[in-house]
């Protein structure tokens, strides 16, 4: 059996001898392993005194740490020696195209949100906002439709299985009307005001989904009438639709909450089969809108002798869709890619 001496002696020739590292993990099992030289010397150890045991140990253990450093630099030259290798070969084709990357991009509705609330906020209006879970009293109630009343009909709720302090079942709101209650509930005219967000109705086919966006504008000052309505919505939908001129139409229409109601109409044009607004030819329904109702006034502790405002609803979806030319409502929210895309946003 070699003693330590020749197996320190045969260790080094063999390590300096080492080209892959294939060969190290075979020099490290031949060495370090449990059939390996230094394993085999320690085997020897039971045949010496105490003091030569001492001794003995701590030279075998030296050596051992001696190998694992050294098989451990070995490798790591390799492994730099394998990389100088590959970079000497690698060529960088720097004519080839650059790797296609998904940028985020923002959502349709999202972007007219944003438009609307650039335009009124340079119109002097606030933006508010007010819960989607509501009570009966912001929802109905308070906006002059009472309990049993047909145009509670008018708008399917989804109701919770919970109830208020009065003991109405709470719902996901219908429509954004009622943030009109909150914001009057805590400030005083005059005011303008408009708020944006998301509504709740059991409704789902090629026009409706059973979410959707809504915007509420309203405006209470003293000497408000529908002149002043009519002078917003037209500078509005001239600008987010990005035209010099519109062709609007009132209809008289119904509203608990309004009187006099009306429904508004704009002038279309069909052109390649895709709707674009502009003209005084064809006509389309875009809003509900109106005078406050003097009851809606009333309920919030505001005299409606004194005071009187507009106020008007908007859907965001077909807004958006008739800006960008969207025929189906539902893919706003089937979250594929390639719908944004495909609208460039
Ligand atoms: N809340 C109505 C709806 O969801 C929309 C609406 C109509 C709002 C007339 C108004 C309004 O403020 O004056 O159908």
């Amino acid at each position: 059996m070699q003693n330590l001496q020749e197996v320190k002696t045969e260790f080094q020739s063999q390590i300096s001898n080492i080209q892959n590292l294939k060969d190290l993990e075979n020099i490290r099992l031949s060495f370090l392993g449990k059939e390996g030289l230094v394993t085999n010397l320690m085997k020897n150890i039971k045949n010496l005194t105490i003091e030569e045991k001492k001794k003995f140990g701590s030279e075998i253990n030296q050596f051992k740490k001696l190998v694992s450093s050294e098989i451990q630099i070995k490798k790591e030259n390799l492994e730099i020696a394998a990389i100088n290798d590959r970079l000497k070969t690698e060529k960088i084709d720097v004519t080839l195209p650059i790797r296609k990357f998904n940028e985020g991009k923002i959502h349709p509705i999202s972007k007219t949100i944003s438009e609307i609330e650039e335009i009124f906020t340079d119109l002097g209006f606030e933006v508010t906002f007010g819960p989607e879970i509501e009570d009966d009293f912001h929802n109905f109630t308070a906006l002059n439709i009472p309990k049993n009343h047909p145009a509670r009909q008018m708008q399917d709720t989804f109701y919770l299985n919970k109830e208020d302090f009065d003991g109405e079942k709470l719902l996901l709101r219908t429509h954004t009307s009622s943030v009109q209650i909150r914001k009057l509930q805590d400030s005083k005219p005059p005011l303008a005001v408009i708020s944006i967000g998301k509504v709740y109705r059991r409704d789902s086919d090629q026009t409706h989904t059973p979410m959707f966006h809504q915007m509420e504008a309203l405006m209470i000052d003293k000497n408000i009438n529908m002149g002043h309505l009519k002078w917003i919505l037209e500078e509005f939908l001239k600008r987010f639709f990005e035209i010099e001129e519109i062709s609007m139409r009132f209809r008289p229409s119904f509203f608990p909450f309004t009187e006099p109601s009306a429904e508004l109409d704009i002038g279309y044009e069909k052109k390649n089969n895709l709707i674009s607004i502009g003209g005084n030819k064809k006509f389309l329904e875009i809003l509900g809108c109106g005078m406050i109702h003097p009851n809606v006034l009333k309920n919030v502790d505001i005299n409606p002798e004194e005071y009187q405002g507009f106020a008007f609803g908007i859907g965001i979806e077909r807004l958006t869709m008739l800006k960008y030319g969207i025929t189906d409502l539902r893919s706003f929210f089937d979250n594929d890619i390639r719908f944004l895309k495909h609208f460039g946003f």
